[in-house]
């Protein structure tokens, strides 16, 4: 099973995920929906299971030999992630998710009553069209909370963020501009240079929502210049309940605390408590630990395949699923200025990566969302899953921006190191039969 699209090994990839060789509905599964949560490699179940059966105990407590060995597993997960992400271990805050992530950055600056973090009403807090909703409702709900406002900028037609707006929208009173790396409905790299720049112009706080683009292509913190970046295990084919938050190290040292309690402190009397400095300063309680050490398993194994050649296959990927549904009657791409255009319908579904033309020069991973003209995406939804493939319907936390494009809800697919260009077929093929299986545009 090759494909053409690729440098990777894509066969042999696929025997790690023991979970791509089930049946669906009698059909082989085809995983389209690895933007809503990755499958996981064996060698991902392997490290939790070990960990949980030979060295499971507390960590950064007890004297006893297991918790000496899991304090050490946890730590070197922390050096392995944060190391894979570009940062120091120090930068590395583990969470829960990405959400929590965000929610810590978002009552964190709440909770500064002075310095550098403290808001004042009118200060702005400035999003973009095309959030999640995690890196939208803590922004909103701190504004609330502060008298601060809430701002946006807009994204395009064909689904970029608007710079000549951001220059606008960014100005003296922004203290927080927080936007995607990749957006998780349009697959769509963001242009985070620019934003940083425009931000720090100001002085005002980078937060990057880095969820969908560490699965897909080299994630450099320290390179991206960003203050903050949040990332989520789940989708970087590691376990569930960890993820995490990174931070330049003089933003983490200022930033007060979100969470207090155990295993975040210096002193404690019952008048008062000193804190740990960072990240333990934001660790307060019972870590995810055998989660973080299955994550540090992820990303060795993201690490071995390489991730410019996993770049390489996410964005032909993308960039064939585009065209693909392009040729295909009565589907309508999100974020895609050539959809119902005469520009760039012309690829071949069929072609590699020179092929298909994907939208110009928009760099793209391998998500894209598209409605089908007179079908409910959540009949479209059950219409593939009879035939044995998975993909995302519904607004996929992205409310504000399926607004933008006259929508509520649409059909997302996305893809991951172990898609085929068969998977594709089969989607293509699939998605062409579903107008005419509604009686619709006959
Ligand atoms: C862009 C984006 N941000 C944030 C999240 C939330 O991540 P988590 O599930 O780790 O809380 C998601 C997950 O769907 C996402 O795609």
């Amino acid at each position: 099973m090759s494909t053409a699209t690729t440098s990777l090994d894509v066969s042999a990839i696929r025997a790690d995920f023991p979970i791509l060789s089930q049946t669906v509905h009698g059909r082989p599964l085809v995983y389209l929906d690895s933007g809503a949560t990755s499958q996981k490699p064996q060698v991902v179940l392997d490290a939790e299971i070990d960990f949980l059966t030979r060295a499971n105990s507390a960590v950064h407590r007890g004297a006893h030999t297991l918790a000496g060995e899991a304090t050490e597993l946890f730590e070197d997960a922390r050096a392995t992630v944060s190391g894979f992400l570009g940062a120091q271990p120090e930068q590395l805050v583990w969470t829960s998710g990405a959400t929590f992530a965000l929610n810590l950055v978002a009552y964190s600056i709440g909770n500064a009553t002075s310095g550098r973090f403290a808001l004042a009403p009118g200060d702005e807090l400035v999003v973009t069209e095309s959030e999640h909703h995690a890196n939208l409702i803590p922004w909103q709900q701190l504004a609330a909370r502060t008298g601060a406002v809430l701002r946006h900028i807009p994204v395009r037609d064909d689904g970029t963020i608007d710079l000549d707006a951001a220059a606008s929208v960014i100005g003296e009173r922004t203290r927080v501009v927080a936007f995607p790396h990749v957006s998780n409905v349009l697959g769509i790299v963001n242009p985070v240079a620019e934003l940083v720049l425009l931000a720090r112009g100001v002085g005002a706080l980078t937060v990057l929502d880095a969820c969908q683009s560490t699965p897909q292509l080299p994630f450099d913190f320290d390179a991206l210049g960003v203050d903050l970046a949040a990332f989520s295990g789940h989708k970087m084919l590691g376990p569930y309940g960890v993820g995490g938050l990174l931070g330049r190290s003089d933003v983490l040292e200022a930033l007060p605390p979100f969470l207090t309690g155990g295993s975040m402190v210096t002193t404690v009397t019952l008048d008062d408590a000193g804190f740990l400095p960072a990240p333990q300063k934001f660790e307060a309680g019972t870590q995810p630990v055998s989660q973080a050490i299955g994550l540090a398993a992820a990303a060795r194994y993201l690490d071995s395949l390489g991730m410019d050649a996993v770049q390489a296959h996410e964005s032909a990927l993308g960039r064939r699923l585009m065209a693909g549904l392009r040729e295909i009657d009565g589907v309508r791409l999100l974020g895609d200025a050539s959809t119902g255009s005469a520009t760039g319908g012309a690829a071949s579904p069929t072609g590699g990566a020179g092929s298909a033309t994907g939208g110009g020069s928009v760099e793209r991973v391998g998500i894209a969302s598209f409605d089908v003209d007179g079908v409910h995406a959540h009949d479209v939804g059950q219409f593939l899953d009879d035939r044995g493939v998975a993909v995302r319907v519904g607004h996929h936390c992205a409310k504000p921006l399926h607004a933008r494009f006259g929508l509520t809800a649409s059909v997302r697919a996305s893809t991951s190191v172990f898609t085929t260009d068969d998977d594709l077929d089969v989607f293509f093929d699939a998605i062409s039969g579903v107008r005419s299986f509604f009686g619709v545009g006959a």
